[in-house]
Order: C-alpha cells, then structure tokens, then sequence
C-alpha cells in the first residue's frame, strides 16, 4: 500500500469506537498507515498512549504494537482526513427513541470531513446503514465537486471477537464501479482473502438481514423458552434433547436476553424500510425486550419480591463484555427497582457504572439473584440463595 502518495493508506472516521478500533489495529498490524479521526478526545488521548478504551480480547497487545511502531495514530482533528488515500466512516447509526432510523448520522458526520476531501480517495462506509444511504453520501459527495467513489464494506464482526473474525470472516465489498470495487477488495484483502462482492443496494440489505435473522432466531427461542416455562417443563432439556444429533436443529439458541447495540436498532431500521409492514421484526422485538418482564412477573408468583433484596449478576449486554449499551440487564434493574425491597448489581468487567458493586457483597446481601449476563465467572457461583438462570449457566435447568 505505501507507494500511495497519501501519508495514510486508511484513514477511520469514528475509529475509536468499538469497530473502528479493532479495524484500525487490524489494517496496522497488517502493515497500513493508519490515522483515526474521532470526536471523542478521552479516546483520542487512550489511543495514542496505547490504551485500549474499551475492553477487547487479544486487541491490547497489538494497539501496544502499532501505536509504538509508528504505524497507527488518533486524532480529534479532521484534516487528518485529507492524509489517507482510504477513507473508512464508521460512526454508530442508532434508531432514536420512536424506533426511527436517522438516515442523515453517516452524512452528517462526512460533514465535518467534506472540507478535507481529496480527489482520488476512495470513501469506505463501514457503519450499518439504513439502505439508501450509500447512494445519499454518493450524491453529497458528488455535490461536493470531488472525485471521491464510495464503496459499502459492512462490519460483520461480533464485539468480543473482533481480532479473530477481522482475519476470517469474508469480506462483503460493494460499490458502484468496478474500479472501486476493486480498490474496496484490494483494500480488505489486507485482511482476509474471502472477498464477497455485491452491489451496494444488495450489501445494505445483507448487513441488516444478518443482523435481524439472528435477532428472530433468538427470539422463536426466547418465546418457546416461555411456553416451556409456563407448562412447568424446562425449556433446556427439551432444547437439548431436540436437537442431540439432529442437524436441523443444531443452531437453535438457548434462552437469553437479546440486546445490545446492534440487533435490536437493526431489526427497526429494516421495519422501517417496509414502512413498518414488519410483523416478524416487531414481534421479534416484543418478544426479546419482553423477556425481563416475564422473568420478574414469574419470580413475582414464586416470591414475595417486595419485602426483598434482588442481586442482578452480569449488567453488560451479552457474557464477556463490559458493553452495558442496549442492555436489558438494566431495564431488569428498572422493572425490579420498582417491584423489589432492594436491587444490588454486579459484574466483573463493567466499569461504567458507579452503582455497582462486589460480587460478593450482592451474594451476601440478596435473598434471591439473577444471571442477567451469562459471564463464564458465574459457572462457579457457589451460593445457597436462590439463583434465577435462563441461561443454565449453572446447568440446573431453566425453569423459573
Ligand atoms: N458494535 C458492534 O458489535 C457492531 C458490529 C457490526 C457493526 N456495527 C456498526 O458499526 C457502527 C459503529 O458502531 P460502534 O459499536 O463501533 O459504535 P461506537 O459508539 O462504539 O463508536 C463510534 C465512534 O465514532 C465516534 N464518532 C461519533 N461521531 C463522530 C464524528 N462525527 N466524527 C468522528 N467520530 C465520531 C465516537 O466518538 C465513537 O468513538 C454502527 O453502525 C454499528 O451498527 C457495530
């Protein structure tokens, strides 16, 4: 890549958060000359020390690596824009509080950029994106007078594994012509060999239908888990004993909260591209943020929850994470502040939330706890209170 007459091979516009990081460090120790741009000066500042802002497994040491190597730099200042030859915009494209996608937050984020843009770059977007929106930016870019073609590679990593599947996953790349097609597939062909190409229109679906499959799927669990547990029967001997040796039924998850950044937002932007004719996504969604209702209105039928301490264990989003976005944990933590004696939250990786405390001191205070992320520490809990655990971590059975 260096014979570029750019200073940067890549530049990442949003390159401190939790894709744009590890992507950067994976292009740096790939051997590219990567800058971020990113608003946030905290991580700003954490990166350049080396620092990771956020945990990510095995990310650390190879941040350590490229920041000293010279090789990956940060900066809140967007002429850094103007430096690379590549110019990757991932940025978070969250649905606002009525569901609705913001079709503007990749374009709006460009605005700040626009200044910067050369002739000859090519414009990555990596975000999720509502569909349409690779087109938008090729009009705002186009309206700019610049000759910047822009190619749509969406991120398919999962947070928490982001420095293995960067190397393995295939690559959607899409763009209008061939020559960014091919520029887009030179470009991550840095990391993987397993290029996907597809046309934008056809690659902004891909992203969302990924996402929103597996939002459904972990839904139909969620729900049969809930039938199950109705009938009094454990949702975890019938999930396991369906799908022994059955193939057909080997990808059927377990029961759990589904949340996060990602899947929920993803689900509604598709509903909001069938102009909310989605029956399937919303009752997805119902079904999924439904589920620490159901949790507490059972436990509300066993238990005398009002004269109680409830200890919530695990408030990230998914287990191994210290990502608490979107997490249903703590909309477990608002319904039971408002049904129980007193809530206690604990979780060994998050460190964003000062009302947390130790494990042990919630095990020692609670009459009854609840695995709200199904974090590997919790395998061992060795406690004599009752343990609510529709993950089956402790491998009981998940009735409640
Ligand atoms: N988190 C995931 O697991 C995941 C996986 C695949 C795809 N995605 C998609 O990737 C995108 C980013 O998600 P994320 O989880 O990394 O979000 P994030 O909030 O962790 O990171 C976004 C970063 O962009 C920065 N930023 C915001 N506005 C900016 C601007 N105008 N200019 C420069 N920097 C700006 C923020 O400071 C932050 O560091 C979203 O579209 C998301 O749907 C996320």
């Amino acid at each position: 890549m260096s014979d570029s007459y750019f200073e940067h091979d890549v530049v990442v516009v949003g390159g401190c958060g939790h894709v744009g990081l590890p992507l950067a460090i994976a292009f740096a120790d790939r051997g590219a000359r990567v800058v971020i741009y990113d608003v946030s000066e905290p991580s700003v500042a954490a990166v350049n020390a080396g620092r990771l802002p956020f945990d990510e497994p095995d990310a650390g040491p190879v941040l350590e690596r490229v920041v000293a190597g010279g090789r990956l730099r940060a900066s809140a200042d967007p002429a850094v824009v103007g430096t690379a030859e590549h110019v990757i915009v991932v940025v978070g494209t969250p649905v606002d509080e009525h569901l609705n996608p913001d079709q503007a937050a990749v374009p709006r984020a460009l605005g700040g950029c626009a200044p910067y843009l050369r002739d000859g770059q090519l414009m990555v977007l990596r975000s999720t994106v509502f569909p349409g929106v690779t087109a938008l930016v090729e009009k705002m870019i186009a309206g700019l007078g610049a000759d910047v073609p822009v190619a749509f590679c969406p991120e398919r990593i999962a947070e928490g594994k982001a420095m293995t599947e960067l190397f393995s996953l295939p690559q959607i790349v899409s763009a209008r012509s061939p020559q960014a097609l091919k520029r887009a597939a030179a470009l991550f062909g840095l990391l993987t060999p397993a290029v996907v190409e597809l046309s934008p229109e056809e690659a902004e679906l891909a992203k969302l239908f990924t996402n929103t499959w597996r939002y459904i799927k972990f839904a139909a669990a969620n729900q049969f888990f809930m039938m199950a547990n109705d009938a009094g029967l454990d949702f975890e001997r019938i999930r396991e004993g369906l799908s022994r040796d059955y193939p057909r039924a080997a990808d059927m998850p377990g029961a759990g909260f589904a949340a996060g950044p990602c899947l929920f937002k993803d689900t509604m932007q598709l509903a909001a591209l069938a102009n909310n004719n989605f029956a399937l996504g919303h009752t997805a969604m119902t079904v999924n943020e439904g589920l620490p209702l159901y949790l507490v209105s059972r436990l509300e039928q066993r238990y005398d929850l009002g004269s109680m301490t409830v200890g919530i264990l695990g408030m990230a989003f998914k287990g191994g994470s210290d990502d608490i976005r979107s997490s249903l944990a703590y909309k477990l933590r608002r319904v039971l502040e408002f049904k129980a004696g007193k809530v206690l939250c604990t979780d060994p990786n998050v460190t964003t939330d000062p009302r947390l405390l130790p494990e042990d001191e919630v095990i020692r205070q609670a009459d009854l706890l609840i695995i709200a992320a199904p974090h590997a520490e919790y395998r061992d809990l060795a406690t004599d209170k009752p343990v609510a655990d529709i993950w089956n971590l402790l491998g009981q059975g998940v009735v409640v």
